[in-house]
């Protein structure tokens, strides 16, 4: 699935072309699924430029070499890609091959914002703004994970999922106002002033993934982080939610519904 120009979803279009050439130190993936991240919004805009034409899907679960892998990469909407070998990790070997498509860049976001930035850890009060998202999944098991009180934003439709992922209190953000007094706030939805202030003013550490205000981060690509995470969803302390499973060639629907606020968790995209 391509976009040859930037625009509106119905620049993405499904190209026949050539199954990759793995170059050295490259992996060929055959692709059980990519997932959906906004971030593939903004590459469809022109937000954030690329060489045209561009392959989206940052994220792989497939097999290589007969071994189930899962990375964070370029181009894995499609049946075949090639990656860089060093990117790829063994995939959970407890839940399906295709949900671990959600794993690479929800996780690593979230790992790195609850243990990197947060420093979440026994006893923390933490405030999850957005937790009904893909990051949100993660970051609210992760925090529970560090042993934090993590208190949750999440509406209706996802608040039973939140509660299960361990949040000790959720706050349905179309409703309620945002409690207060926190020792640190992880913010993982779009603000904008007055809210940004809000945010910061409701705990000593404020860490946001969007709109860059307190401790602003873009995730790295971390595989030892990866496989230590496939190792807690192996372990059955992190599960893996899929909210929806869709044909890759309905990926310009899946675009329709996040800009129109009708997604929710992780969705993954099979070829
Ligand atoms: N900095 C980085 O490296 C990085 C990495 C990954 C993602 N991001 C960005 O982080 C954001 C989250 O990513 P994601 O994949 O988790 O997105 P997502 O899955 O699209 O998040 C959607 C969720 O946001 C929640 N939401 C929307 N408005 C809200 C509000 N006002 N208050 C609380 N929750 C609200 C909704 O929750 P309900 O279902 O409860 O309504 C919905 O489930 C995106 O903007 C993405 O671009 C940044």
């Amino acid at each position: 699935m391509r976009i040859h120009r930037y625009g509106d979803p119905g620049v993405i279009q499904a190209d026949d072309v050539p199954r990759p050439e793995p170059g050295p130190g490259d992996a060929l993936v055959k692709v059980a699924a990519t997932s959906f991240n906004p971030s593939d919004l903004g590459v469809r805009r022109g937000l954030l430029p690329t060489d045209l034409p561009f392959t989206l899907g940052g994220d792989v679960a497939g097999t290589a070499e007969g071994e189930r892998v899962i990375g964070r990469i370029v181009a894995a909407s499609a049946d075949y890609v090639s990656a860089p070998a060093q990117d790829l990790v063994p995939a959970p070997a407890t839940i399906p091959l295709a949900h671990a498509a959600a794993i690479p860049i929800a996780g690593l976001t979230a790992w790195q914002a609850v243990f990197e930035h947060a420093k979440a850890g026994p006893g923390m009060r933490l405030l999850i703004n957005g937790a009904g998202g893909g990051v949100g999944g993660f970051a609210v098991q992760l925090a529970k994970y560090a042993g934090a009180h993590v208190t949750a934003t999440a509406s209706a439709r996802s608040a039973a999922t939140v509660r299960a992922q361990g949040a000790d209190e959720i706050v349905d953000h179309t409703r309620e106002p945002l409690p207060q007094g926190f020792d640190a706030v992880l913010n993982l939805v779009h603000v904008e002033p007055p809210a940004i202030d809000e945010l910061l003013g409701l705990g000593p550490v404020v860490v946001s993934i969007t709109v860059p205000f307190g401790i602003h981060f873009v995730a790295r690509n971390d595989t030892r982080q990866l496989s230590e995470l496939v190792a807690l969803i192996d372990a059955g302390a992190v599960t893996v939610d899929i909210a929806g499973v869709r044909p890759l060639t309905e990926l310009a629907d899946v675009h329709r519904a996040a800009e129109a606020g009708r997604l929710r968790g992780k969705t993954v995209l099979v070829p």
